[in-house]
């Protein structure tokens, strides 16, 4: 039996069992036997999740670009390690092999070396998905520093807040971004940013457009004439286990970002053996994700845990859509992939196109196909089943968090029996439990409540950036002695758990994160606006869209709606981003609250989702009368 590659569902249950049983035991066997350690741990696991705090192998040594990267170049040397499918197509593939992504890595470190960054500084890493993203984020593990992607399709603002929340001094950024038919002008966005941030002292810019750029003099430096002139070979810097390896924000209900801090030792350890296992990694697959690397589905399964099992991981830089709706299968069989992991809002927008795009392609090298970010809906899934995986490729329906590092409830494929909109059972070492509104756990099967997990894995993020009370009551605080993930879930008659979604004002838009105060927070600098308030409702496409209900100052009431509507949703674009924009804004005369001042989202959601039969006693809050007002309105 082997802990590493689990083969069948008798294994996954032996494995399972012993990973509960003995967790320090099973993971000290897996790092032992499935890494390269420059020393070894003086202790396997501490924890205590009243503080909170956690450690992995602590006292341990190692550099992760050792782990993917050199330990392979002996027998996987001239292997694609990356291989690059631009948006153009006819501009072609590249493939980087493993000597050349080490030569790249080492070259692109030695940069940042002479650039000033040292172990523990932070990097900011905003790019499109081209090579350099991957390179640029192993090039700081490399050295020790700690990286900070923001995906490229953030705003200035946005770029500007988590730059100065952790205090970068460097940003890693290009001209510009291909999507579809549109280039993108990210250096001017980055210059905006960039003048909100005094701690930056340098940009270095990938040339990916050749888009006119204006570089300031003294911070803004081409990347590629310091490549040329610098060493190709970089020693790895040592790291402690529990050394910072990387910064990713997410969105919390309220406040600013949360900059989820992951660490050496136990996030490697995972994302590779959560890779293995859930993919069903061999040696000659072709593995694609098409999230992207500013996310942590890129972080852990484009980058670090394919290339940790010595794989070929795929970097799609373009969209779905472009050239056509087939751009997907044709990638696909051009290249042979094997997995094929996705989000299912893509999935559902593609069920939406002719079926042809999906048929005229061979889809057979196909054996996983995958889902993430997002509850799937049962049509999708048998789209995807039908379709793409033409009844033989498993679904694995993979639930998990930035905060987590890697993937925590999904089918095995091949092992375990999957059901539609199930994401099954859980990985081994992950013991999750539902608890009910009195905070008690609930026993057996058949039960629905909110998702918590009981006992550390090596990848949970350790704290929130400079704030560890906010990462305690977030996520230690709800129940005692548990890790609140923020989500319900029902557990049905045979023990598989499925995600029911978000039980706070965490909405998912497009599998994207997004928190409603930051959203009212961009409308509220309107001038003309007094309140407002957001929600999601069902979209067909992007899973949930996004309702804002609006009350006016006096001096607003007489401007033309729809000019304010196209103000507020740029406002949002600038402080945000377009993911953030909203679907339907309908403007009211008042927001129902309660006595204490609170707003009844409740209420808000159920009109937004046309669900307005049963909206509970409405007669205990401040302006009962509002709300038939706001019925009568409804944009719906
Ligand atoms: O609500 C869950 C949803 O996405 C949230 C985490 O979002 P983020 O940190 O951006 O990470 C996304 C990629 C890992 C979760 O709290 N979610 C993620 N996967 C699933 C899911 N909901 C249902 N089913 C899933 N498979």
């Amino acid at each position: 039996m082997s802990n590493y590659h689990i083969k069948h569902l008798e294994e996954y249950w032996q494995v399972y069992r012993k990973s509960v049983r003995n967790p320090e035991n099973f993971w000290e066997e897996i790092a032992e036997e499935h890494f390269l350690w420059r020393k070894k741990w003086d202790k396997v696991l501490s924890w205590d999740f009243k503080k909170p705090e956690v450690k992995w192998f602590e006292g341990a040594q190692l550099n992760i670009t050792e782990n993917c990267i050199d330990r392979h170049l002996a027998t996987r040397g001239d292997k694609t390690a990356i291989l690059f499918e631009p948006n153009d197509p006819d501009e072609g593939a590249q493939h980087i092999t493993y000597n050349q992504l080490h030569k790249r890595v080492s070259t692109m470190a030695n940069v940042l070396k002479e650039q000033g960054v040292a172990k523990g500084d932070r990097v900011c890493i905003y790019l499109p998905m081209i090579p350099e993203l991957a390179i640029a984020v192993l090039a700081c593990a490399r050295i020790g520093a700690v990286h900070s992607v923001v995906f490229a399709g953030f705003s200035a603002t946005a770029l500007a807040t988590r730059i100065n929340d952790c205090d970068c001094k460097i940003i890693i950024c290009s001209d510009g971004s291909y999507r579809g038919t549109k280039t993108i002008d990210l250096k001017s966005i980055v210059d905006e940013a960039l003048d909100q941030c005094p701690g930056i002292s340098t940009s270095l810019v990938v040339k990916r457009t050749g888009g006119t750029v204006s570089m300031k003099a003294g911070r803004d430096k081409w990347l590629a004439p310091l490549l040329e002139t610098a060493n190709s070979a970089c020693k790895a810097t040592i790291m402690d286990a529990e050394d910072p390896l990387f910064i990713l924000y997410t969105s919390g209900s309220t406040g600013k970002p949360k900059g989820m801090v992951h660490t050496t030792a136990g996030y490697m350890v995972y994302s590779a053996y959560s890779f293995k296992n859930v993919f069903q990694y061999r040696e000659e697959d072709v593995y694609w994700c098409t999230a992207d690397i500013g996310w942590i589905t890129g972080h852990s399964y484009i980058v670090y845990g394919p290339l940790c099992n010595g794989a070929t991981t795929l970097m799609f830089e373009g969209v779905p859509s472009y050239p056509d709706f087939s751009r997907f299968w044709e990638i696909v069989e051009k290249h042979k992939v094997t997995q094929f992991y996705t989000a299912p809002t893509a999935i559902r927008a593609l069920a939406k196109e002719n079926l042809d795009y999906v048929e005229k392609h061979d889809l057979s090298s196909l054996k996983v196909l995958g889902t993430v970010g997002e509850p799937i809906n049962e049509e999708a899934w048998h789209w995807y089943n039908d379709h793409v995986g033409k009844k033989n490729s498993p679904i694995v329906d993979t639930w998990w968090q930035t905060e987590t590092g890697g993937i925590m409830i999904s089918p095995i494929p091949y092992s375990t029996p999957t059901i539609p909109t199930f994401a099954t059972l859980p990985l081994p070492g992950i013991q999750p439990t539902l608890m009910d509104e009195n905070a008690q756990e609930i026993k057996g099967n058949q039960v629905e409540g909110r998702l918590c997990i009981k006992f550390p894995w090596p990848s949970i993020a350790r704290t929130i950036y400079g704030n560890h009370d906010r990462y305690r009551d977030t996520y230690f605080s709800a129940y005692q002695d548990m890790y609140f993930t923020g989500d319900g879930a029902r557990r049905d008659a045979v023990g598989y758990y499925r995600i029911t979604g978000r039980v706070d004002d965490v909405i998912i838009v497009s599998g994207h994160n997004l928190g409603t105060a930051p959203i009212e927070d961009a409308i509220n600098e309107h001038p003309a606006v007094a309140e407002s308030a957001i929600v999601g409702f069902p979209h067909d496409i992007k899973g949930n869209a996004l309702y804002g209900y609006i009350t006016l100052k006096q001096t607003g009431e007489a401007r033309n709606q729809d000019n304010l509507r196209k103000e507020i949703n740029q406002l949002i674009t600038d402080r945000i981003g377009p993911i953030a924009k909203l679907d339907k804004i309908q403007f009211t005369v008042g927001l129902p609250k309660t006595r204490s001042g609170k707003i009844m989202r409740r209420i808000l959601r159920k009109i937004a989702s046309k669900d307005t039969s049963n909206l509970g006693d409405t007669s205990t809050l401040l302006n009962p009368e509002v709300v038939q007002e706001i019925i009568d309105q409804a944009l719906i």
